[in-house]
């Protein structure tokens, strides 16, 4: 993840359903150093003390960062400031976390909600996290074809060619795009409900108006925004949300159309990939509240 703020909800979410297994940051939204000390600061207002969060890429694999600033904050948690240490060059990184750790890795699933850099380097330092994850779910691009309201995805945008590393070798993919995921809208007048949730609710409630504020209409309800990365633990958690199709997917790298994802051509011989191509908006919006409603009974500490 490159929290990021709808990246900060998504790991909310995954300590609400008591299913968080550890965190990998990478640079995206905003740098590393960002990234990495906001997953820590998330974690630190959740009371989660008890997961291993590793750093991962400083930048794509073939181009200069382009980060999110501008949706996210200077920081990345819009105007939740704060000091970040950074990164230091001793911190093992992910790819490495990942293979010494594959076998227990078996039974857990991947979620994919930044760059897809650390997974991509991870494939090809590790060949058999290829095969390791019950299922590896990424948050990028868009169904080949789909009508999206936005050109290109961020995510797959930032580094495509570390896009099309995992969708050549990565097994049991399934992918989310914003053909889905800018259809599974939060109604701006929701954010109230966070006040029922104490210090993690006053702490999404500030991040998530910064964030409303600046993708307000994305997806064509001007009283609604997206919340792309939380719509990815929802595929993981209820797929039965969604509807999908199995596509071989290939990514252009270069060019005006960098970032769109394709249907491979057929001699590339890539496996089929699980892909959203439509969602229960309601289900949705329904299970995410379901799942905040664990922080209830934290409502009583406030930050
Ligand atoms: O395009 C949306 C994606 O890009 C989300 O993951 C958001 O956090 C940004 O990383
Ligand atoms: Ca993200």
């Amino acid at each position: 993840m490159d929290p990021g703020i709808d990246d900060a909800w998504a790991l909310t979410v995954i300590c609400a359903l008591k299913r968080l297994k550890g965190v990998s940051t990478v640079a995206g939204n905003v740098p590393l150093d960002n990234t990495f000390g906001n997953a820590r600061r998330v974690l630190g207002v959740l009371g989660v003390d008890n997961a291993p969060v590793l750093p991962g890429a400083e930048g794509p694999l073939m181009s200069r960062l382009i980060t999110a600033k501008a949706f996210h904050g200077d920081k990345g948690l819009g105007e939740w400031e704060g000091d970040i240490a950074p990164v230091s060059p001793h911190t093992p990184r992910v790819w490495s976390w990942w293979d010494d750790h594959a076998q227990e890795l078996t039974t857990s699933h991947l979620i994919a909600t930044g760059p897809l850099t650390n997974l991509a380097i991870g494939a090809l330092a590790f060949p058999r996290l290829t095969d390791t994850w019950r299922s590896v779910t990424c948050m990028c691009g868009a169904l080949p074809g789909a009508q999206v309201d936005k050109a290109q995805e961020f995510n797959i945008y930032v580094d495509p060619h570390a896009a099309d590393i995992v969708f050549h070798w990565v097994k049991r993919l399934r992918l989310i795009g914003i053909n889905v995921a800018h259809r599974a809208l939060i109604p701006v007048s929701d954010l109230a409900r966070l006040e029922r949730y104490g210090r993690v609710g006053q702490m999404l409630s500030g991040m998530l108006q910064f964030y409303s504020e600046r993708s307000r209409g994305e997806g064509g309800d001007p009283g609604a925004f997206p919340i792309d990365d939380v719509v990815a633990v929802a595929a993981v958690a209820e797929p039965d949300l969604f509807s999908w199709q199995e596509l071989p997917l290939a990514v252009v790298r270069e060019g005006p159309l960098r970032g769109t994802v394709v249907v491979s051509p057929i001699d590339l011989n890539r496996q089929p990939v699980r892909v959203a191509v439509d969602v229960d908006v309601h289900g949705f919006r329904e299970w995410l509240w379901d799942a905040m409603s664990a922080f209830a009974a934290s409502a009583s500490t406030p930050l």
